[in-house]
């Protein structure tokens, strides 16, 4: 079933150039073929190669966590600026407490690479009056997630800083998005239970309702937003009620007398 389908999501211009990172895979790779299909042109970046080929499609292996990166994705748009860009690019995993790198790194991917992407991008939209900036966060920025806590985080601190700063540049001109969506089939979908999952068409459909209204915020689909409110409830009484480990762990000091 598809809850926006093609007919309601209103034809797009045909003469954007998208900026899209994060493309080989999932949303983003739908979406570029998706916005290619309308007549778009786009330029992406990712990590891997791109399974697109297509004479209005350009595409450029970037690591969007590399030193280089926004030097290099400078290069790329000195040639050509863009209309829109729409920040795909996201991990996330389980936490490992023995080894945090990888907690590390979900912030580096998710949050700072749009930090980083807007930092190119956005004076530039700035400087021409328009553009827009549409990042991908989800439902899970509003959760404290015990198995995966940095995934969460890193979502709650992008929503809170693209929405402050979409809040920021409106009186300029240039429209900043944050689509909050549920589960979507993709890799990334790990979790044994995925309530209301969208097909990657729905979420197509939904990133396009976004290019097409510039919303500050979306979120999608509502019958998930109503279970994540609920465990919203539940992860705050959890960390309100929490006193500390449950059991000391043997080498910590302790309030007895040391009678040695
Ligand atoms: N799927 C869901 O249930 C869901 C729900 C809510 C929100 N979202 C969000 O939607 C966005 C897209 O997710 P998805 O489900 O489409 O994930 P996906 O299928 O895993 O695709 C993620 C994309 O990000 C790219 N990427 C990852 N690390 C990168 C890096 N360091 N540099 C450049 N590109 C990188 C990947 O490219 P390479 O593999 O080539 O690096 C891939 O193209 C994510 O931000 C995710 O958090 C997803």
């Amino acid at each position: 079933m598809r809850i926006l389908g093609l007919s309601s999501v209103p034809m797009l211009s045909r003469s954007c150039h998208a900026l899209v990172i994060g493309n080989s895979d999932g949303i983003g790779l739908h979406s570029t073929r998706r916005l290619l299909d309308r007549g778009w042109k786009i330029t992406g970046v990712s990590r891997r190669a791109s399974p697109v080929v297509h004479a209005r499609y350009q595409h450029h292996v970037l690591d969007v966590s590399d030193r280089a990166y926004v030097e290099k994705l400078r290069a790329i748009l000195g040639q050509e600026p863009v209309d829109t860009c729409i920040y795909c690019a996201g991990i996330g995993g389980p936490l490992d407490p023995q080894d945090l790198r990888s907690e590390v790194h979900v912030f580096e991917v998710n949050l700072m690479g749009a930090l980083r992407t807007a930092e190119v991008v956005v004076p530039t939209m700035v400087a021409a009056g328009r553009g827009h900036f549409v990042v991908l966060s989800s439902q899970a920025d509003i959760l404290v997630v015990v198995e995966a806590p940095s995934y969460a985080a890193s979502k709650a601190a992008m929503s809170s800083y693209f929405e402050g700063l979409g809040l920021a540049l409106r009186p300029r001109g240039v429209a900043v998005s944050n689509l909050r969506l549920g589960f979507v089939d993709t890799k990334m979908a790990r979790a044994t239970m995925r309530p209301f999952m969208y097909t990657l068409d729905q979420a197509v459909d939904v990133v396009e309702r976004v290019l097409h209204k510039r919303p500050l915020r979306l979120t999608r689909p509502l019958s998930t937003a109503v279970l994540v409110r609920l465990l919203c409830w539940l992860g705050r009484w959890r960390v309100f009620l929490a006193r500390g480990p449950a059991s000391p762990p043997s080498s910590a000091p302790t309030s007895e007398p040391d009678i040695r």
